[in-house]
């Protein structure tokens, strides 16, 4: 089954092409970074009107990239993210979504970001060799989306079945790089940068001392934590703080260690949650998605907080873990029987987790 994804949540324009879940067949992704640089962040305003410009090239790239790869091939559902995101922005894509659906007379699956971030592990490339990560192999699964806009737990007893069991009470882990970057005068996306950064710091300066930032942890009983376990979120705010004191004090002046400090504190901050997720519950593996999964050290980490609790971790490919559309149409496949034709009367639901 070949089902066609589009994604336009946020800053990136992007069409693909699925086989049976599983099999990336085309993936076009057009990124916005450029038109962002300047303001440190993503503008709404600017986004939406990008993916209104770009849409209708990266529909055609994709579907002529897709009768290249399967010439006999023949599109069997239209996927599209309807929220969490920038409203103007998902509407976007989900309105090509509902046009091209009615156009080639298949059905509309609508499909939720985060969750679709949680499905990369299982995606490979057309003619890759090895066989994919099953989903329903992988179950139980504790499951950690950590991207520009999210940080989140959940608890995936079954494939399809989510619960949210922890979380940021505040700013995402890639908006805290983005932020720190920003104060270092290190530029947009911020993640990116103060990986190679501390990577290079810490290759260079073996078992220096970094500097002790917080590790966002949350007090018991605050009301954001809204009834979930203080030890299973982050709080990214205070970390941020401690930052801007410290360059308030002594400057900007070691943008390295304070690069390398930085991160560790998010990645030993989201080390330690994910421990203990894994210790409260018997699961057989950690699936971990969303851009900040491409983050060098927090890998490195993870797979060890897995292999000490005896889960495999799965996380995806590079090409696979920013924003992308075989992602949506690769969850799609799963979520087919669920949504259905429904899915033309949906309406993009921003907030949505
Ligand atoms: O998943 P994504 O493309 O978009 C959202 O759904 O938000 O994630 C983008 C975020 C940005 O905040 C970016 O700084 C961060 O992912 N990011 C990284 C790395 N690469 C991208 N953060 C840390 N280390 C990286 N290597
Ligand atoms: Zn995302």
């Amino acid at each position: 089954m070949d089902i066609f994804g589009i994604e336009t949540s946020c800053d990136e324009t992007a069409a693909a092409v699925v086989r049976d879940g599983t099999e990336t067949l085309c993936s076009v992704v057009h990124t916005q970074i450029p038109l962002h640089k300047a303001y440190g962040g993503v503008v709404p305003e600017i986004a939406s009107r990008a993916h209104v410009e770009k849409i209708p090239e990266v529909l055609e790239t994709a579907l002529a990239k897709y009768r290249a790869a399967a010439p006999d091939g023949k599109i069997d559902a239209v996927a599209a993210t309807y929220g969490p995101g920038l409203a103007p922005a998902l509407t976007v894509g989900l309105n090509a979504a509902k046009g091209l659906a009615l156009s080639l007379g298949v059905p509309l699956i609508a499909i939720n970001h985060i969750e679709a971030h949680l499905h990369t592990p299982f995606l490979r490339d057309a003619g890759e060799s090895g066989a994919a990560a099953r989903p329903d192999d992988a179950m139980p699964a504790l499951g950690l989306a950590v991207s520009g806009g999210h940080t989140h737990w959940f608890d995936m007893p079954r494939y399809g079945e989510y619960r949210v069991v922890g979380q940021t009470l505040d700013d995402a882990a890639g908006e805290a790089f983005d932020k720190a970057a920003k104060l270092l005068g290190l530029g947009y996306p911020g993640g990116p940068v103060i990986d190679r950064i501390a990577r290079e710091y810490r290759a260079a300066h073996p078992g220096a001392k970094l500097i002790p930032f917080p590790k966002g942890r949350p007090r018991e009983g605050v009301c954001s934590l809204s009834g979930l376990p203080a030890g299973l979120c982050v709080s990214f705010s205070g970390l941020k703080t401690a930052l801007l004191r410290h360059v308030q004090k002594f400057g900007a002046q070691d943008v390295p260690l304070l690069a390398a400090s930085y991160q560790e504190a998010v990645v030993a901050a989201i080390a330690d949650r994910t421990r203990t997720a894994l210790r409260r519950t018997r699961y057989k593996s950690l699936i971990v998605g969303g851009g900040v999964s491409l983050n060098s050290r927090l890998r490195e980490v993870l797979s060890a907080t897995a292999r000490e609790a005896g889960v495999e971790m799965l996380a995806a490919k590079a090409c696979y873990c920013g924003d992308n559309a075989a992602m949506i149409a690769g969850l799609a496949f799963h979520r087919r029987n669920i949504e259905g034709n429904d899915a033309f009367s949906i309406d993009v639901s921003p907030s949505l987790c």
